[in-house]
């Protein structure tokens, strides 16, 4: 089984890709996590991000064992990650890491942007999960101040509409939802209710075959 869960930043995608992930005793891939890293290494290295051929040459010499998890979680891991999401050949260069992962025999859960779309469009289940940008800006206001930034709420709601709009319109696998994929809106859920809510639509794809 092959479980595909794609959305917005700060949707709740991650803790629902979290919990799906122990309820069917899937493995999970967090694939946010290798264009983080690729945005980091890039940035690390002094290698300019408008650059594609330098910064593909990083994705294809990712070492994902050597980055902190929270290096790889500030707002600047998350902007770089962003825009060197938009290269065709970085995209290229992760393609085979996570379709490997979404292929194997005891089945995967993956989360991102395009994973009911390009990486796994045979998905057996795919959810697109989403919030108002503004619950989002206010979670994730909330545990930039935990890291100690002094952003303020309003340039945190700007970045995610910046964001939101780079993932979007890029030309190559843009963040969209999946034709069959249902929406999932945590905007005025419980973490509880959303995770509910997931298993019930994953269940109800499944016996829809
Ligand atoms: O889900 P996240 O915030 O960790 O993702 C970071 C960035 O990586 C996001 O702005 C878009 C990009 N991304 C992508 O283009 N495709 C994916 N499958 C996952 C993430």
């Amino acid at each position: 089984m092959i479980i595909a869960i794609d959305g917005t930043t700060a949707s709740g995608k991650g803790t629902i890709s979290k919990r799906l992930s122990a309820h069917y005793g899937l493995p999970h891939m967090d694939t946010g996590r290798l264009y983080r890293a690729t945005g980091v290494a890039a940035l690390r290295a002094g290698v300019d991000l408008t650059d594609p051929d330098a910064v593909a040459h990083v994705a294809r010499h990712l070492d994902l064992a050597s980055f902190d998890e929270a290096d790889l979680r500030t707002a600047d891991a998350g902007k770089a990650a962003s825009v060197v999401a938009a290269i065709p050949d970085v995209r290229q260069a992760l393609f085979e890491l996570q379709r490997a992962f979404a292929t194997q025999p005891i089945g995967a859960l993956l989360d991102g942007r395009d994973i009911g779309t390009v990486i796994a469009p045979e998905a057996d289940a795919k959810l697109w999960v989403d919030a108002r940008v503004e619950v989002r800006g206010e979670r994730r206001w909330k545990e930039l101040q935990g890291q100690g930034s002094d952003l303020t709420l309003e340039e945190v709601i700007e970045q995610l509409r910046a964001r939101d709009q780079r993932d979007q319109s890029r030309k190559d696998a843009p963040a969209e939802m999946a034709a069959d994929a249902v929406l999932i809106d945590t905007s005025d859920l419980t973490i509880e209710a959303a995770v509910e809510k997931a298993i019930a639509a994953v269940e109800a794809a499944i016996a829809r075959g």
